[in-house]
């Protein structure tokens, strides 16, 4: 039995994925299979038809995703946006009052906050101050065997990286029971650290990925899940029945072409040069404590006083996401790196609070 079959849901293992009229498929020149209309919509473009139903999970973009992250096909699964692949996760692994998943504070929230909307219990194994590290000790104090860990590399709103041998030792202790999940929303942004590779040889690892960051396409909902193809089936019986929008396959596939990644480096690197100066620049303001060191496209920033930073450069129109609230971060806010005119105002801005 694989890894999968075995840790799903009692829910779910019998659950016989729902047949659309793609998914069962069938070649013809004829298709009156499902209730679409025979007309283009109202003031389309004649060669924009978009009155059919998209594709079941486009293949051509698994495939062209799947070459760009190093791995075939069958390992990736296109989702809209990473938060549905931690849904599906949830939903896939954990049964409701009965099962839990792990989060290490501070972290993204949609973990906690998924598992709550579905009645999944949450333990905690927070990372290590003062660099948030993974921290394995938590792990073994935690009242019971989770069903998936959910970790986050680079970390947001922290901004570092994981120890990659902590995150696979973690992997070899739970590989029986649980899922590692590593999010890596942000790794285009410190290529090279990537753990999809390790995926293949790892089979309780799953790699989350989206497009919403470095590759610029927020608005499209694209994201990926990338595991061992018995996870990916798993989970796409769960997945709703057309989740992916035909004009958003098709964006994300340009995205992915050599020269839309090559774009998207070069913007990377812009990002990056952006980063350094404002890195230096907060350094210098009395009201800064810290900037944490990011591998991301944002700074973590310790302030004197959070609340007052927050709200005045809001009254200015510049709106900082507050980290206040987060375990071990208190007067942090979290900035993410806009182009050089945003960053200008905000320093301008700060230099100028009292
Ligand atoms: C760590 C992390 N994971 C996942 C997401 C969600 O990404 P998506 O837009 O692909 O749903 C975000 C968005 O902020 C994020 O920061």
């Amino acid at each position: 039995m694989s890894l999968a079959d075995k840790l799903a849901a009692a829910q779910i293992k019998d659950l016989i994925a729902y047949q659309s009229a793609r998914r069962i498929g069938g070649i013809g020149n004829n298709y009156l299979n499902a209730n679409e209309s025979p007309y283009p919509a109202y003031e389309m473009p004649e060669q924009e038809t978009w009155q059919r139903y998209p594709d079941f999970l486009p293949n051509d973009l698994a495939t062209k995703y799947g070459l760009y992250a190093g791995l075939q096909s069958d390992y990736v699964l296109t989702t809209r946006g990473a938060d549905e692949g931690i849904d599906l996760l949830i939903r896939a692994f954990c049964e409701p009052k009965q099962d839990s998943i792990v989060i290490c504070q501070p972290t993204y929230a949609m973990y906690d906050f998924i598992a709550e909307a579905h009645q999944v219990e949450i333990q905690s194994a927070p990372l290590a101050a003062p660099e948030f590290d993974l921290d394995p000790k938590a792990f073994n104090s935690l009242a019971k065997t989770p069903k998936l860990v959910f970790l986050c590399h680079p970390n947001n709103p922290t901004g570092n990286l994981l120890n990659k041998s902590a995150v696979l030792a973690l992997a070899e202790q739970y590989k029986e029971e649980a899922f590692v999940i590593v999010d890596e929303a942000y790794i285009e942004f410190t290529p090279g650290d990537s753990f999809a590779t390790e995926i293949a040889n790892t089979p309780n690892l799953v790699v989350l990925r989206t497009m919403s960051k470095a590759f610029s396409l927020a608005a499209i909902r694209i994201g990926f899940v990338l595991a061992n193809p018995d996870v990916i089936a798993l989970l796409a019986k769960l997945i709703a029945p057309y989740p992916i929008p035909d004009p958003s396959a098709r964006i994300a596939l340009n995205a992915l072409t050599d020269m839309g990644v090559s774009y998207m480096d070069a913007q990377r690197e812009r990002i990056f040069v952006t980063k350094m100066h404002v890195e230096k620049k907060l350094n210098e303001l009395a009201c800064v404590k810290k900037v944490y060191p990011s591998a991301t496209n944002f700074l973590l920033v310790h302030f004197e006083d959070s609340q007052h930073t927050f709200d005045y450069l809001a009254e200015h129109g510049i709106i900082l996401r507050d980290q206040n609230h987060a375990p071990g971060l208190e007067n942090h806010l979290r900035i993410t790196i806009g182009d050089d005119a945003d960053m200008e105002q905000l320093l301008d801005c700060l230099a100028l609070m009292r």
